[in-house]
């Protein structure tokens, strides 16, 4: 684990200038470039949740057919906590990886039991005491439903972040993992709206262009700015 200094260290590294310019490019680039999406077009916390936590582990191609019906049979969080779990685990089916229906039933109950109306939080502390919410989680809600200037690191995240800035940083490993958190805190624009912005633009970013298998420096908007950058 790097001490607090080593990752103070590493983020001062970096200017602010490159910060700001980053985020500019991958803005612009985003709106020109992004999918119109189910989950982009929301800013209700449950509905957002929902989309996190079934592309966690599943293509997007796939969640997009799954997502309207799952919020039309289970439309807010009290409906989904009054529900059996067999109905939840029914709905969820062809998604897979069941632990997350099971875990967003189980937060679901607990805020539902919690008080009345029903409603997530929008403080990143108080998304992550939520039974099935990590870091990443309670990062995508309180900056894609609530607009709160909050980053969030997956592992698209970490893979952009790494080769633009670090590429020498070993990937995966959790000192990379606690030194791109504080890059990606460093980066963010200065209001909440803009967080939205440059927070979807990086995962889409990392999912059209600067992906796992390819990287397609060609039409990367950060090509300029970017350590990784090739041809
Ligand atoms: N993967 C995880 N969150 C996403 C989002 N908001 N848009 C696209 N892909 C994602």
């Amino acid at each position: 684990m790097p001490a607090p200094v080593a990752i103070r260290r590493f983020v001062a590294r970096v200017p602010v200038a490159r910060c700001r310019d980053f985020s500019r490019r991958l803005r612009a680039w985003f709106a020109r470039n992004r999918r119109d999406l189910p989950w982009r077009e929301t800013r209700d916390p449950y509905r957002v949740l929902v989309a996190e936590l079934m592309l966690q582990q599943t293509q997007v191609s796939r969640v997009v057919g799954f997502y309207g019906p799952f919020l039309d049979r289970f439309p807010t969080l009290e409906s989904l906590a009054a529900s059996p779990r067999r109905d939840v685990r029914r709905a969820w089916e062809g998604l897979g990886y069941y632990a997350r229906a099971r875990s967003l039933h189980a937060l679901a109950r607990t805020v539902v039991a919690e008080g009345s109306p029903a409603t997530l939080p929008a403080d990143l502390d108080a998304l992550r005491a939520l039974p099935g919410i990590g870091p990443y989680t309670a990062g995508a809600v309180a900056s894609f439903a609530f607009e709160r200037r909050a980053s969030l690191v997956d592992t698209n995240v970490e893979r952009v972040l790494r080769r633009v800035f670090a590429p020498r940083l070993v990937p995966k490993a959790s000192r990379t993992h606690r030194l791109l958190w504080a890059l990606a805190d460093a980066l963010l624009p200065r209001t909440g709206r803009a967080a939205w912005t440059h927070n979807q633009a990086l995962m889409e970013l990392g999912a059209l262009v600067c992906t796992a298998r390819v990287k397609h420096c060609a039409r990367c908007p950060l090509r300029a700015i970017c350590a990784s950058a090739e041809g």
